[in-house]
């Protein structure tokens, strides 16, 4: 997979991209990762990036200019590119989307605003889609784009040691994920549930299946409607809500 990234702040990306997995991918050539710096497509001896908005208010608005050069420079090459721009007027990133850009074919082209945002010609003319990662507001669209790029990266084959560990994620099918245990069987008086322990891989797998489901339910409901699930999840689901039931006429 082959990104590009638009940024002021180049330096954010070298830290990050330079730990652990995403280093991993890169040095593997999983991943080629381009990060351009917008300053170096202005022409003016400040560098200036961004203006005041027309119509007055608050803040300021990137320069169509630098942006548009940086966007024609980038895509000179000839390679087939997908422009994103980071921004909260987005669609929401979910795992949903990471898997739809983990399997895209053309180069991505992340460009993390500033700012009040960008000069909307640009976005009209040069921009292919548009996400946001929450409904938060964030300074800028770096961390936004590392997010992305970090969960997009971790999708593709051979960047994650254990590929079991990608299939059985349960944000795969939508739900939450279940409780992890690691040594000692017991401690400061907790113990590990015994079923862990027990060897057997049939009733381990739909205990955390039901733990998992369990956890979704009480904090999550809304990702049960959206969710893959199979005709045994309902059946725990049910088995759940009779628990649960039991629970409130005993209590
Ligand atoms: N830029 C600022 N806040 C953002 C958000 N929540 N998502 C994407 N880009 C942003």
């Amino acid at each position: 997979m082959h990104i590009a990234v638009i940024t002021i702040f180049p330096e954010i990306f070298k830290a990050y991209l330079n730990e652990s997995i995403m280093k991993k991918a890169l040095n593997k050539e999983i991943v080629k990762i381009d990060i351009h710096n917008l300053r170096d497509f202005t022409s003016d001896k400040h560098k200036t990036v961004d203006d005041y908005p027309y119509g007055g208010g608050p803040g300021m608005v990137m320069k169509p200019e630098p942006l548009s050069n940086a966007i024609r420079h980038i895509k000179s090459d000839g390679i087939d590119t997908l422009t994103i721009m980071l921004t909260p007027q987005g669609r929401l990133f979910t795992q949903k989307v990471a898997e739809e850009l983990s399997a895209e074919k053309r180069r991505l082209l992340l460009i993390c605003g500033r700012y009040e945002g960008i000069d909307e010609r640009i976005r009209e003319t040069l921009v292919d889609d548009e996400i946001s990662i929450g409904d938060y507001v964030l300074t800028g669209g770096e961390l936004p784009a590392l997010v992305i790029i970090d969960a997009v990266v971790r999708l593709l084959p051979g960047a994650v040691g254990d590929e079991n560990s990608l299939r059985e994620e349960s944000f795969s099918w939508g739900i939450l994920d279940y409780p992890h245990y690691t040594r000692p069987p017991e401690w400061q008086g907790l113990k590990v549930p015994e079923v862990l322990l027990s060897g057997n891989h049939k009733q381990i797998a739909l205990w955390r299946r039901k733990e998992a489901l369990k956890r979704t339910l009480k904090r999550r409901p809304d990702l049960i409607e959206k969710a893959r699930l199979s005709e045994e999840d309902y059946k725990l689901i049910s088995e759940i809500k009779e628990e649960n039931d039991g629970f409130h006429k005993r209590n």
